[in-house]
């Protein structure tokens, strides 16, 4: 597959399951990966992004076995047991594998070389390898800032308080996987919340952590992670595209089963509500320390709004699809302080406000985020062929814009949602 043609939707009743959640996949792996033994985890993501961080252990000499219904077995060696990788890591598109791996490698006494593809070689490392090399890790990255990076581990570290400019998940979970290995208390703290999944998993595996607010810290020199087993729930950015169609397609009615409805998540639900939307949580539980819930969403007449810097990191990975439903909303969409998007797989606002200018979209881009006019009628002006900047996200984002456009749409490079969602496309055809 390498571009799929897609088409205004008729009125959706269905009732689905998405992906299971990427960010806690990974960090299930890893945690998994340095626990003292069998490790079972349940619902795992198979997506290209999970593979890079099951590809990079098993390099790392860590036996990790893909059984049936969705089981993984990772066979942990401790966590000074990784071996000396005999060939380059390659993170692909992965910048959660790579961050976070660097603060892992940063407290084991092996040298490693770390690669990506295209896009991950021009995101920015600084934000890492600064505090990781404070900590005492021997760091070297092009440009002190990109990939390739060659790291030697120091199972000495030392201690560090550390105050991040940006709210980012992947600086916060790397300073705390290094944190493990250091000789005393390593702080950090954050200016707006990012998601805590490391923490929570730090939580249910009784690491020594304690977090108040936008501090966490843990005390290093962690002696065992004992073998656990874990579910993961489905993923609440997997399931913001579906939750997306429910509202904009009339006459819809869709439930999602499954869902993690972390509060550090799900902004974009948050602010479809405050835009009008009727979307309610059905039987809430807490499930490995994450809260999960069955999502009912109905087709919903929605007001514009306006995004400010603090509400970015809770929706940071929904913002371009923000964008596709801004367009349907009355008045106009405000989008700020989110300049973090230039730097994902694809600079997001260039590559969202571009695509939908081609449906007819008034969308204006801004230097940390854009405005977006409503009441706007999609449907391809020029040409119908949709770019994705082989950005996973861009391409659903596309594809919800083509179930509510007027005229067929072309989504090139389709396949890239296979970093995150693999049977997206059987899903979205499906409905
Ligand atoms: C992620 C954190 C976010 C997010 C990414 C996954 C994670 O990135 O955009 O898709 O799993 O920690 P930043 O930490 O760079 O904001």
């Amino acid at each position: 597959m390498s571009e799929m043609k897609v088409q205004k939707k008729f009125p959706i009743h269905a009732e689905v399951n998405v992906s299971p959640d990427k960010s806690i996949t990974h960090r299930a792996v890893m945690f998994a990966s340095l626990s003292s033994g069998e490790c079972v985890i349940n619902n795992y993501l198979n997506s290209k992004d999970c593979y890079s961080t099951i590809e990079a252990f098993r390099k790392l000499g860590i036996k990790i076995v893909e059984e049936k219904n969705r089981v993984l077995k990772v066979y942990g060696k401790g966590l000074n047991g990784l071996s000396q990788p005999q060939e380059v890591i390659d993170a692909c598109n992965s910048g959660t594998t790579v961050r976070l791996l660097l603060g892992i490698l940063s407290g084991n006494e092996i040298e490693a070389t770390i690669v990506g593809d295209e896009s991950l070689s021009k995101r920015p490392m600084a934000r890492v390898i600064e505090p990781l090399s404070l900590m005492g890790a021997k760091i070297a990255a092009k440009e002190n800032n990109f990939l390739p990076i060659k790291i030697v581990g120091n199972k000495n570290l030392k201690p560090i308080t550390w105050t991040s400019k940006i709210p980012s998940a992947q600086v916060k979970s790397s300073i705390l996987f290094a944190g493990m290995y250091a000789r005393g208390e390593t702080i950090y703290k954050e200016p707006t919340l990012s998601r805590d999944h490391t923490e929570r998993i730090m939580q249910y595996l009784k690491l020594p952590i304690s977090k108040k607010e936008l501090v966490v810290s843990i005390k290093g020199k962690v002696k065992e992670i004992k073998p656990f087993e874990i579910t993961i729930p489905d993923d609440p950015s997997s399931a913001s595209y579906f939750i997306a169609m429910g509202v904009l397609v009339p006459n819809s009615s869709i439930l999602i089963k499954n869902v993690c409805i972390n509060p550090t998540r799900i902004g974009f639900i948050n602010i479809l509500i405050k835009m009008g939307a009727k979307i309610n949580f059905i039987n809430p539980r807490i499930l490995y320390n994450e809260p999960i819930a069955d999502i009912k969403v109905e087709s919903s007449k929605l007001k514009s709004i306006k995004i400010t810097e603090d509400m970015v990191p809770s929706m940071i990975d929904e913002l371009p699809l923000l964008a596709v439903v801004a367009t349907q909303a009355d008045g106009i969409t405000e989008i700020k302080g989110a300049q973090e998007l230039r730097v994902k797989e694809s600079d997001r606002i260039k590559s969202i406000v571009t695509e939908l200018q081609k449906l007819g979209a008034k969308v204006i881009e801004r230097p940390d985020g854009m405005i977006i006019m409503g009441n706007t009628n999609l449907k391809p002006t020029r040409d119908n062929v949709l770019e994705t900047y082989s950005d996973h996200r861009i391409a659903m984002s596309l594809a919800v814009a083509g179930s509510i456009c007027d005229g067929e749409v072309i989504i090139k490079d389709a396949e890239c949602v296979e970093i995150s969602f693999p049977d997206f496309w059987n899903l979205y055809n499906s409905i």
